[in-house]
């Protein structure tokens, strides 16, 4: 080589050493939304690779004249390579002057003076919680590998048939693999919808790696308790999101347990306390790992001894399904199944149907379904014969939406993706008369009939289905 082609090489490396020592991420991505500690907040986040400022641009009419400004918290992966980001948080109140309109359209975009995204929007609910009657998407297990239902999802939000998504838990397969770069690709993927509703979550046994790290820095919900478990309004409706997976996930500790269950249970009666329910008639649960499933596998949602349920063996501790039947959740809804399930009431592996003609009008438990298809690269589940406790199942990908009417009328349908859209269960939950409990959950209180009873206890001491079966 001449020293022409030396000195060329030599700059050409350099180039290249510059180019690549020098690259900055100042750039805003992974933009989501979500509700915010106070109802009708508005929480903003993203991520940015170097530290900038957090500033959301917004306004109606298309015009971004309003500024507000967050802060920014460092996240770093557990993985060798130490990857880092930063997550960034603007939230968005009523209260602030001159700011958040009901019924209104605002658009906005996010970053610093070091880069701008793309221009986004979000309607803002109506000035009369009350009267909201909010359209819901909601499912689990959706990855970053066939994310079949996305397309479908994304194509539905921007054309406004969505107030909120709800995610129910198995996020990316995995957040933290790759170094966190499935989690933030899986964060850029679902930006198309969760950059224009609020995209509201529960946590999932697929994002366990580093005490639940990526899950609990990635998102923004309300509460203290990193998004592990939180409630949120929306007009008539009280949601709770739970972390089912400190029941199996014991070697992270008891103790976080051991709040949950406390939160749950004050949470639950200031919930159903006449004067709440009277506003919020509807209580509807969050959690990952189904109560009961008849899928063809080992899961414990096959176990009548499921921990969530039954309570930890052998003192019952922690038990969920009498907790939640005494407060009168109306609907509990559940994922990590790949499949669609919906139960009649049920208490206790017994059916408590309003009516042999109208089984969901004025039923007297809760009801589950199971809503994990929306899709993963661990593909769908089958089924085992059908249980007398389970109305409908379907193992084609796709995802629920639930329509709150009004104080007496809800309605759910399950949407096929495999089969291009067609709702392939249509339903709706009614409650002609305001009720606060179910029959047996006064008895429940005055007898202090809570699961670590004995008569409760010895249900099922041989881990069979209990002899009754109460079919109204
Ligand atoms: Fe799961």
């Amino acid at each position: 080589m001449n020293s022409a082609g030396w000195t060329s090489l030599v700059l050409w490396s350099a180039c290249f050493i510059a180019l690549s020592c020098g690259t900055v991420r100042y750039q805003p991505e992974q933009i989501h939304l979500s509700y915010g500690e106070k109802e009708r907040s508005i929480v903003i986040t993203w991520s940015t690779g170097n530290e900038t400022d957090s500033v959301v641009k917004y306004g109606g009419g298309g015009q971004l004249l309003q500024t507000k400004t967050g802060s920014s918290t460092l996240f770093v992966d557990g993985g060798q390579q130490k990857a880092s980001q930063y997550i960034h948080r603007v939230t968005l109140y009523y209260e602030d002057p001159d700011s958040l309109q009901p019924e209104t359209k605002y658009f906005y975009h996010v970053g610093s003076d070091r880069g701008w995204s793309a221009v986004y929007w979000f309607v803002t609910p109506p000035e009369k919680l009350n009267d909201w009657a909010p359209s819901i998407a909601i499912y689990g297990d959706m990855g970053n590998v066939n994310a079949q239902s996305l397309p479908r999802l994304q194509a539905e939000t921007q054309a406004g048939v969505y107030d909120a998504i709800i995610h129910v838990g198995d996020f990316a397969y995995n957040m933290d693999d790759y170094e966190g770069q499935v989690g933030d690709e899986f964060m850029r993927q679902i930006e198309t919808i969760a950059a224009y509703v609020p995209y509201m979550t529960t946590v999932g046994n697929h994002e366990s790696a580093y005490n639940f790290s990526h899950y609990r820095a990635r998102f923004s919900m309300p509460g203290p308790y990193e998004n592990m478990f939180f409630s949120f309004n929306m007009g008539p409706i009280h949601f709770i999101s739970f972390s089912t997976e400190y029941y199996y996930y014991l070697h992270y500790g008891f103790k976080m347990l051991v709040k949950q269950y406390e939160w749950l249970e004050n949470d639950l009666k200031e919930a159903s306390h006449p004067a709440n329910r009277t506003v919020r008639p509807w209580i509807i649960t969050l959690g990952h790992r189904p109560m009961y499933c008849s899928n063809k596998d080992d899961d414990d949602c096959t176990q009548i001894k499921n921990r969530l349920r039954y309570g930890i063996t052998p003192l019952r501790l922690f038990a969920l399904e009498d907790l939640f039947y005494k407060y009168g959740v109306d609907l509990e809804v559940w994922a990590h199944e790949h499949s669609y399930e919906r139960m009649w009431p049920l208490h206790n592996y017994t059916v408590y149907n309003g009516s042999y003609d109208r089984p969901y009008t004025n039923p007297e438990a809760p009801v589950h379904i199971v809503v994990g298809s929306a899709g993963c690269q661990e593909r769908v589940d089958h089924f085992n014969p059908l249980p007398h406790w389970s109305a409908f199942r379907s193992s084609d990908y796709g995802y629920s939406r639930i329509k709150v009417h009004n104080a007496t009328h809800l309605n759910l349908q399950q949407v096929s993706d495999d089969l291009d859209g067609e709702i392939i269960d249509d339903w709706w939950l009614v409650k002609e008369m305001p009720r606060i409990r179910f029959p047996l959950a006064e008895k429940m209180m005055e007898d202090d009939h809570l699961p670590s009873s004995r008569s409760r206890r010895d249900d099922f001491s041989n881990n069979s289905l209990p002899p009754v079966v109460q079919i109204r």
